[in-house]
Formats: C-alpha cells, sequence, structure tokens
C-alpha cells in the first residue's frame, strides 16, 4: 500500500503565500524617510504640532535630506465611529478638521500619513478597522493620505495575521491611490517570510525605549534579516530616538549609522521645535543617508563580532561596501576607544585589492588601503566607512552581506495555521 505523505505546516505556508496577492503601489524602492508623533508625543498630538513639524521640516533642510512623509500616529480620532460607521478624526485635537492638516501637510510639499490597526482597536483603545477595511482606506483615500501605518492591537488569536494585514493592503490596493503600507506589527508571526507581498516595510520588533538598551534590543532583533528584505519591502526596527534625550550624542550617531545600514525606514520621533544641532546634523549626515538610499537596495547586517565589537556592512550599487564599525563596550569600562577592523576578505574583496576607504560622517577620504580597515572607535559610537576598490569594481556587485555561519540563519517557517 502507498503511503501518504501529507504536507508539513511549512510546506503549507510556503503555498499559501505564493497565492497572496501582491502589494501594488509601486512605492518605497529605497527606504522610506519621514517624521512620525509616537517617540516624543505619544497620544498628545494637535494640528498645532503636526503644523509646526510641518514647517520646520521644511526650513530645517530635512524635506531635503529625504524626510518627506509626516506621519500622524495613535491619538488622532474620536472613541466612537460615526453614524454612518466612519471613523472620525478627534474634534477638539483637530479643530479645523483633519482634511485641513492634510491640506496644510500638502501645501508644504511634503507626504501626508496616518495610523490605523488591525483589530478592533488601536493600542490606545481608539477604533481599529479589522472589519471596517474598506471604509477605512476609503476615508483615508478620500483625505489624501499617502502612507498609513498599521498597528497589531486588540487583535484576535484565531484570527491569522496574514489574513488582517491583507484585508488592509486589497482595502488600500482597491482604492487606486498608491499609499505606502507601513506593518507594525513587533516582528509577530515572523513577518520577514510573507510580508514582501503585503506591505513595503514590517515591523521586526517591540517598540524602541528612548535608552542606549532600548535601542540595542530592535537591533539584535533585526541582525540576521537582512535577505528578507528588498526594495518595496524592508524590515523596520523601530522609529528614531535621535534627539530625545535618552541617548548621549555618540548614541545616537551609532543608531542613525546602524538604521541607515540595515536600510531601515527612517522616521524622526523628536520634538522638532526643540531639535539640538548636533541631532540635525546626524540626522541629515547626507552621506549616511546615501547609503540607506543606495539604488542597489541591499540592506547590510552584522557580518563579524567579537564580544562588544561588531562589524556591520552591506554593497552598494558599483561594487563599493558601505561599513559599520560598531563599539558597545559597557560605559563603565577602563577603555574608552577600541580598535575595530574589517577585512577585505570579510567584504569579498581580494586581499591584495588597493581601496579607497571615504569616512562617511567626516565626508573625507581617510586613505587608500589593502588588506584592511582599522578605526578607533570610541565607547557607544560608531565609525561609518565606504570601501570603493580602485579597480574592477562592478563585478564585486553581487556581494551579500548574509554570512554561512548557523548562529545567523532563520530557524525554519514555523508559523501555522490558526
Ligand atoms: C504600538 C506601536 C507604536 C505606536 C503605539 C501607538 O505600541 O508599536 O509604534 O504606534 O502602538 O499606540
Amino acid at each position: 500500500m502507498r503511503s501518504h505523505h501529507w504536507p508539513t505546516a511549512a510546506a503549507l505556508f510556503t503555498a499559501y503565500i505564493a497565492g497572496v496577492d501582491a502589494l501594488n503601489n509601486g512605492l518605497a524602492r529605497t527606504p522610506h524617510m519621514g517624521y512620525n508623533t509616537w517617540n516624543c508625543f505619544a497620544g498628545d498630538i494637535n494640528e498645532d504640532i503636526i503644523k509646526s513639524t510641518a514647517d520646520i521640516m521644511v526650513k530645517s533642510g530635512l524635506i531635503k535630506a529625504g524626510y518627506d512623509y509626516l506621519v500622524i500616529d495613535d491619538g488622532w480620532s474620536e472613541l466612537d465611529r460615526g453614524k454612518d460607521g466612519r471613523i472620525m478624526a478627534s474634534k477638539t485635537r483637530f479643530p479645523s478638521g483633519i482634511q485641513h492638516v492634510a491640506d496644510y501637510v500638502h501645501s508644504k510639499g511634503l507626504k501626508y500619513g496616518m495610523y490605523s490597526d488591525a483589530g478592533s482597536k488601536t493600542c490606545l483603545g481608539l477604533p481599529g478597522s479589522r472589519g471596517n477595511e474598506e471604509l477605512d482606506a476609503q476615508y483615508f483615500a478620500d483625505l489624501g493620505v499617502d502612507f498609513l501605518k498599521y498597528d497589531n492591537c486588540y487583535a484576535s488569536a484565531s484570527d491569522w495575521i496574514v489574513d488582517r494585514y491583507s484585508a488592509m493592503r486589497d482595502a488600500l490596493n482597491r482604492t487606486g491611490r498608491p499609499i505606502l503600507f507601513s506593518m507594525c506589527n513587533w516582528g509577530a508571526g515572523d513577518p520577514w517570510k510573507w510580508a514582501q507581498k503585503v506591505g513595503n516595510s514590517w515591523r521586526t520588533t517591540q517598540d524602541i525605549e528612548n535608552s542606549w538598551d532600548g535601542m540595542l534590543r530592535c537591533l539584535d532583533n533585526t541582525i540576521g534579516l537582512s535577505r528578507y528584505a528588498e526594495p518595496g519591502a524592508w524590515n523596520d526596527p523601530d522609529m528614531l530616538e535621535v534627539g530625545n534625550s535618552g541617548l548621549l550624542e555618540n548614541e545616537q550617531r551609532s543608531h542613525f549609522a546602524l538604521w541607515c545600514l540595515l536600510k531601515s525606514p527612517l522616521f524622526i520621533g523628536a520634538d522638532l521645535r526643540k531639535l539640538s544641532k548636533s541631532a540635525l546634523e546626524i540626522l541629515t549626515a547626507s552621506e549616511v543617508i546615501a547609503v540607506n538610499q543606495d539604488p542597489l537596495g541591499v540592506a547590510g547586517d552584522l557580518i563579524w563580532k567579537e564580544g562588544p565589537i561588531e562589524v556591520y556592512a552591506g554593497p552598494l550599487k558599483g561594487g563599493s561596501r558601505a561599513v559599520v564599525l560598531f563599539n558597545r563596550h559597557s560605559i563603565t569600562t577602563q577603555y574608552p576607544i577600541s580598535n575595530v577592523t574589517v577585512t577585505w576578505k570579510q567584504l569579498g574583496y581580494p586581499s591584495d585589492a588597493q581601496a579607497t576607504v571615504r569616512d562617511l560622517h567626516a565626508e573625507k577620504d581617510v586613505g587608500v588601503f589593502a588588506e584592511a580597515f582599522t578605526a578607533g572607535v570610541d565607547i557607544h559610537d560608531a565609525v561609518m566607512v565606504k570601501i570603493t576598490p580602485l579597480k574592477s569594481q562592478q563585478k564585486y556587485d553581487d556581494w551579500r552581506p548574509w554570512p554561512e555561519r548557523d548562529t545567523l540563519q532563520p530557524s525554519p517557517a514555523s508559523t501555522s495555521f490558526a
């Protein structure tokens, strides 16, 4: 008698995902950049904050640096839907009406983003969109929304996460308006395995906290996931804390350099009315941002680690590499500086290749090196360089930063049918 071979849950999952329709919005070919209200204001938002943020994004040069979305996070709506079932913006927070706010943001040359949730309520307990996807997607499209952040609170465990997010993806597609779809599902359901067809980015972690350890937790949860990112679909280790009080200046610099290298979406979450000059400099470092926005669209990753010393790298179009040399030694250590080395071998170059090393923060060439480059890196700081071989760059274009090492291999698909 022939034995029956039942497909494994993993095979069923793969087959199911292969049949899922795509997100056809053509957006986020490079990681999205902008401003989001949550990290600094939480739910305490209003129309003055949004309008002054829009003004400053233009005046400070942030929009020129690439930050072109202004996103209102949780807290914007009334507690109840209207009689017609439509979600309603808070009249006390937005006395001139949410359309006025959307129009104001657009009039500044910015794109306008809003927030909802793939459950019955948002995390602040306001109306979520589950079951009302069509109505809400149309509401957002009618307002001229260009970006939707979609959270994961108040969802029923039996309502599969892929279905919940795909329902809003489909509803957004049906409006005919290109709306960037930013999935905020905290890494739940291992989105890197399936969300390329659903969202333009997916959160890999719980919320960032305004602290060094909080930032590192988001980083560590994203390591090893670079292979799943591609143009239009990015890992999102959460929004930036640059400019907030919890990180020292060097910590903000390394946070930003790492997020750029990982090809994270870059969303500022500080009060722009009080932004320090140094935070603005970090956020507008054009050669660092250029790595994030590089047209090759391959995310960088951790390629070497020894204790608290880490090397991150990714390929750039034309055969160069972006490298972040990172020192995460405890602040109480006796030695403030560590030498951190990257070898050409680690980057897929022949050891004898002559290559220019450029410091992307200083915007200066450091020199021409063969075999390796070493920098002294301050505690909690990062040195970010671009390495460009003098000859035959093109042939180095297909190197990828995902190592063979088992420790960085993702586990096999574990999501099963609920
Ligand atoms: C969740 C998200 C945050 C933010 C809040 C809003 O915690 O992960 O980014 O949107 O909800 O309530």
